[in-house]
């Protein structure tokens, strides 16, 4: 196999309470792209679509995944990659994150897949790291395992898969502004008390159980941020009339997707989440904020093969 078509796909982390720890993946958002074997050697970025992102290897996440794992292997071919962009860059549903993934995943399948998701995300936290200027993979895991991941170190990588209960549904919605990630960590505080710090494990210990267990209930109590939130919220037009809006009809809770702007919620069932999707939506339409809405169910498979 010379070439290869895979579908890397969007991702909500931190997921309220777990900040750079936890996130999930998405199933109807994702970019495409199509990396092929050549005979010079190197990474080339020879296509991006939709989007105006750098050519230049060293520039562009997917470059900078790829060579990572390049320099890693032994070959005597190189590596082209093409970009089908669908993911906003600045979104905050791990744009950034798909486009690393992708790159070192179909490399992997190209070359007959000596490396596992672990050791891909090793290599695809670099690309990310451009992005958002420091290291970390609450985006990359769940592109990679698809699901619920929690990131439980990075030095070394160890990631935890969680379950996924079944009749989960999540509500995406982006007001059309970029927030550079690496701008919105750097409004947040660098110490926090002990009180809020207590709040939040408790939050993220329970949310994780209530994961295993489908405990629905347990879920809508866990989704909480008090640390980081309050920070990143004023970031983004409207986001409590958002984020209350669909809890009014009944999502289980709701917050900052990733580093925002989107906003996430979590429903039971596909109806709710629907509900929601039209009760955000109403909130921006009052307004001259251009927006994209979603409801998507829960990707348990993570980046894929297309051809
Ligand atoms: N955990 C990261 C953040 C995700 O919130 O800054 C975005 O890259």
């Amino acid at each position: 196999m010379n070439e290869i078509k895979i579908f890397s796909p969007a991702t909500v982390a931190n997921v309220a309470c777990g900040f750079d720890v936890l996130g999930f993946c998405l199933d109807s958002v994702g970019d495409d792209m199509v990396i092929r074997k050549t005979d010079k050697k190197g990474i080339h970025i020879t296509k991006i679509e939709n989007f105006d992102l750098p050519f230049e290897t060293e520039l562009n996440v997917a470059g900078v995944s790829a060579l990572a794992m390049y320099n890693a292997i032994d070959v005597d071919f190189g590596f082209e990659i093409e970009i089908y962009k669908n993911i906003k860059p600045g979104s905050g549903i791990g744009s950034s994150a798909a486009s690393a993934v992708g790159s070192v995943f179909g490399m992997n399948e190209l070359i007959g897949r000596p490396f596992n998701k672990t050791q891909l995300t090793e290599f695809a936290i670099k690309g990310e790291a451009l992005a958002s200027k420091c290291e970390h993979a609450d985006n990359l895991a769940p592109a990679l395992f698809g699901g619920f991941t929690l990131v439980k170190s990075i030095s070394p990588l160890q990631i935890l898969e969680i379950p996924t209960p079944n009749d989960l549904f999540a509500t995406i919605i982006h007001p059309q502004i970029e927030i550079k990630t690496s701008e919105s960590r750097a409004v947040l505080p660098k110490e926090v008390p002990l009180s809020d710090a207590i709040e939040q494990w408790a939050n993220l210990g329970s949310l994780v159980h209530a994961l295993h267990t489908s405990d629905y209930n347990l879920i809508s109590n866990s989704l909480n941020d008090v640390i980081v939130e309050p920070y990143r919220s004023q970031l983004i037009p409207l986001f409590n009339d958002v984020k209350q809006a669909a809890l009014h009809v009944g999502a289980l809770g709701a917050g900052i997707s990733g580093s925002g702007p989107s906003i996430f919620s979590l429903s039971k069932g596909l109806e709710t989440a629907t509900k929601v999707k039209e009760a955000m939506a109403a909130v921006y339409s009052k307004t001259d904020i251009a927006f994209e809405v979603h409801v998507t169910k829960i990707n348990n498979e993570g980046v894929k093969i297309i051809s």
